[in-house]
């Protein structure tokens, strides 16, 4: 069954039946000041901290409320309704909800009793606060009196722990006022100067566009004893009744009236923020002509769309165009941007960057904008430490050259981090290869950048440091350490045990940076790459190769780990898949691993990051075992690695089993799924329950996940086949054998390239012909030297 549809032209996914089996949700504004809404317009709001900052209450582990409702009530006949589903939730025979989540706004059309609403929600363009605008329709033949009320319910603190559990304080702190056309809130309100660390804030909820009729700033007179947010009491009754709180839970909460004669529309807005009385006055008047918002709406739109129209595809699946013109790519900036700050599963209560989480974030979004790539490239490369680590965790504030590390307790104390992790300062290698290739910026690898805790180097000594990092810390196998962790936080195999896929992840480091040696006519440091390489691949064949399958790691004890003669975990996913990606998979061994992960990891959700689950074999740092079998780490299907292995498959000319194993884990593909898959269709969860499962298929950890940027680099890099390097880019698209043609429209390094490939005789890779402005090239490398401004590229399978 199915609860909407992608509108691919306008960039949104749009809800026709509310009564999903979650909240969907969207993300608007940035968390400077960041809202997340679902479709029935639950969610929360915060000013720089989902967890420190927050400013409208939600909570955890209930159903999706409070939210940001708009009430609607015929005053005739007193029967009232909201302009979401939610919260009064009106019979889905008689009222009909629309929910257009687009690139950062989200617009729900409600229909019912002749009464047509549209509630815009978004935070203007660099602004700090939001705006809700209600547009109101008599859709029936006779004039009609309504009501419209905005509820907002404010948290009594900013942290929001404390707002839900410490009453005996927070109750006793705020109180509100009304100020003719807002409800003001105080917190500390006396607390000028500050006392004892707390500060004064100020919050408020305006209504411009329409006189307010009545007010609360009282949550329980808003609501009525025993009530809920489907039946406010000052809704039933048609007024509010004007009581502000003190010590009590507060709120926003205004009232006003409107007639409209048949076909009639009015509109008005409601604006919220953390502003004081004098801050917020001006806000509200600069909305008074509220042709603003539309405006503020095209702006929004024209931001995104631009971004996400640097590569625009139109191949046979809709799924794929879907997810690659909007939807994945708007994800990967949302986790680029918002990290995992703050969700309807995520708190917020991380306090910065998790390393490999935030460079990989990255990757997902080089094609599109390198240039805002740039800048976070440098800030991680600004959180490596001078030893060639990466911090695991970066904090907000992060002031780069005098921050402690691992080796200091104070930074465990601050971060929860008690030591290196083997991947971290590992994931610079593709991306920042990735920014070379997408900019054509050279220079960077010479960019002098301080590391986190003193001293300073140029990017290519950046990347040499890493290297010397995991070379520092080798165990017995002469393979990558696996200190406190690697990519999977849930395996421990300790300072001296061994993980292949690091190793892995090492020897590909080491390719990338003979790249750019050469590029620098580092003629010593090629020698000593090729030396330590050879050494490292010849250990990892000899090691890690186990008949089809290339094991997980070593105990710190010699025992192997994800040994095919296991009882469980005999067989892992990303070692196989990184086999291919790293290059040192022979292609007979990668064309046997990736039959083995097909044979014994594929489901029709995806392939499972292990199998089978662990139960009653795991070794002491398998801290899969926490979970029930089947989830996260413990056999799920991690989402994240299926942009590997669509990445691996790719790169061996797959293309159909590369594209199979899209659409088995494709949010878009399951749209048709919802009940099963649960999580909206629109956006990648961080994993997948799988066959043990009794609810095999249900997808978890909506939006902050780096899901959204693996699977975006195996689908363009793979299964389009775009692949940028030093000098230009490579077109080797690896595709379902029945894509007969299609197009991409990219821009490269500022030049427009319009490309179509032609795939007459079905294959799945490999290519016949390439023509660049009507000329026949000799490869399918592409040299950016050689592009016009505008560009015609034909590539013929
Ligand atoms: C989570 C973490 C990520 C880790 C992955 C696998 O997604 O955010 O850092 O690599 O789990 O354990």
């Amino acid at each position: 069954m199915n609860y909407g549809f992608f509108d691919e032209k306008n960039r949104e996914y749009v809800i026709t039946n509310p009564n999903t089996p979650a909240p969907w949700a969207n993300y608007l504004g940035s968390p400077e000041y960041g809202a997340i809404i679902s479709h029935n317009a639950g969610g929360y709001s915060f000013v720089k901290s989902g967890a420190n900052g927050r400013i409208l209450r939600y909570v955890f582990n209930q159903e999706d409320k409070p939210g940001r409702y708009i009430y609607l009530r015929d005053d005739e006949t007193s029967d009232y309704w909201s302009a979401s589903w939610q919260p009064v939730g009106k019979s889905l025979e008689t009222y009909k909800s629309e929910c257009h989540h687009g690139t950062a706004y989200t617009n729900i059309k409600a229909d019912y009793s002749g009464i047509h609403s549209e509630a815009l929600y978004y935070v203007p363009l660099n602004k700090t606060y939001e705006v809700w605008r209600l547009k109101v329709t008599n859709t029936s033949d006779r004039p009609r009196n309504l009501s419209v009320f905005g509820y907002a319910e404010f948290t009594n603190e900013n942290n929001y722990e404390n707002d839900q559990v410490n009453l005996q304080y927070t109750l006793f702190i705020t109180r509100t006022y009304f100020k003719g056309n807002k409800i003001l809130q105080t917190i500390n309100e006396n607390c000028h100067k500050g006392c004892n660390g707390s500060n004064r804030k100020e919050r408020f909820l305006g209504l411009v566009g329409s006189e307010v009729a009545s007010y609360n700033g009282d949550k329980a007179s808003f609501l009525g004893r025993y009530r809920s947010y489907g039946n406010p009491i000052a809704v039933e009754k048609g007024a509010c009744d004007n009581v502000l709180n003190y010590n009590s839970n507060g709120c926003g909460a205004l009232q006003t009236k409107i007639t409209l004669a048949p076909g009639e529309t009015k509109e008005m807005a409601f604006v919220l923020g953390q502003y004081n009385d004098e801050e917020s006055a001006a806000i509200l008047s600069s909305y008074e002509n509220l042709s603003k918002v539309d405006q503020e709406l095209e702006e929004l739109k024209a931001y995104w769309h631009g971004k996400l129209s640097n590569l625009y595809v139109q191949t046979p699946s809709s799924e794929f165009n879907n997810m690659i013109n909007t939807w994945n790519a708007y994800q990967c900036f949302i986790t680029f941007i918002w990290s995992r700050a703050a969700s309807f599963i995520y708190c917020g209560l991380r306090n910065g960057y998790g390393y490999r989480d935030t460079v990989q974030d990255i990757q997902g979004i080089i094609h599109l904008d390198p240039e805002m790539a740039k800048e976070k490239i440098i800030f991680m490369l600004s959180a490596q430490v001078d030893n060639g680590g990466g911090l695991p965790l970066v904090k907000f504030d992060h002031n780069a050259g005098h921050e402690d590390t691992p080796d200091d307790p104070s930074y465990a104390q601050a971060t929860g981090h008690p030591a290196y992790r083997a991947d971290d300062a590992l994931w610079l290698f593709p991306t920042i290869l990735k920014y070379i290739g997408e900019s054509g910026d050279k220079d960077f690898i010479n960019e002098v950048i301080p590391y986190a805790n003193k001293d300073e180097g140029t990017v290519y000594d950046h990347l040499k440091r890493a290297i010397n990092f995991s070379m520092e810390r080798l165990g017995a196998h002469h393979m990558p350490a696996g200190l406190h962790a690697d990519w999977n936080d849930c395996l421990r195999l300790g300072k001296k045990g061994e993980s292949s896929f690091v190793a892995l992840q090492l020897y590909y480091a080491m390719s990338v940076l003979r790249d750019f040696a050469s590029d620098l006519n580092d003629t010593d440091y090629i020698a000593y790459l090729d030396e330590v390489q050879k050494v490292l691949g010849d250990t990892i064949q000899e090691n890690c190769w186990e008949d089809d399958r290339f094991i997980r790691g070593f105990k710190e004890d010699g025992e192997v780990i994800g040994s095919k003669k296991d009882p469980e975990a005999s067989m892992w996913l990303n070692p196989q898949s990184w086999s291919v990606i790293s290059g040192l998979a022979t292609k007979e061994q990668a064309e046997k691993a990736l039959e083995s992960v097909y044979r014994e990891l594929n489901t029709k959700y995806g392939a499972r990051v292990m199998a089978p689950s662990y139960k009653d074999h795991a070794f002491d740092g398998a801290l899969a075992l926490l979970f029930n079998g089947s989830t996260k780490e413990n056999g799920g299907i991690f989402s994240q690695p299926q942009g590997w292995i669509i990445l691996a498959e790719a790169l061996m000319g797959h293309g159909n089993r590369a594209f199979e194993y899209f659409m088995e884990s494709s949010p878009a593909a399951q749209n048709d799924n919802a009940d099963v898959r649960i999580l909206e269709p629109y956006v990648h969860g961080q994993f997948t329950e799988s066959v043990e499962s009794p609810f095999e298929g249900r997808s978890h950890v909506h939006w902050l996940t780096g899901t959204a940027s693996t699977v975006m680099v195996g689908c363009v890099e793979g299964i389009l086949g775009l692949r940028p390097d030093l000098d230009g880019i490579k077109l080797e698209p690896a595709i379902p054998s029945d894509w007969k043609t299609f197009t991409m429209d990219k821009v490269f390094r500022g030049k427009k390239l319009h490309i179509t490939v032609n795939n007459p005789s079905g294959a799945e890779g490999g290519y016949k012909a390439c023509y660049l402005n009507g000329d026949k090239l000799d490869s399918n490398y592409i040299f950016a030297a050689a592009l016009k401004d505008e560009n015609e590229i034909i590539l013929e399978m």
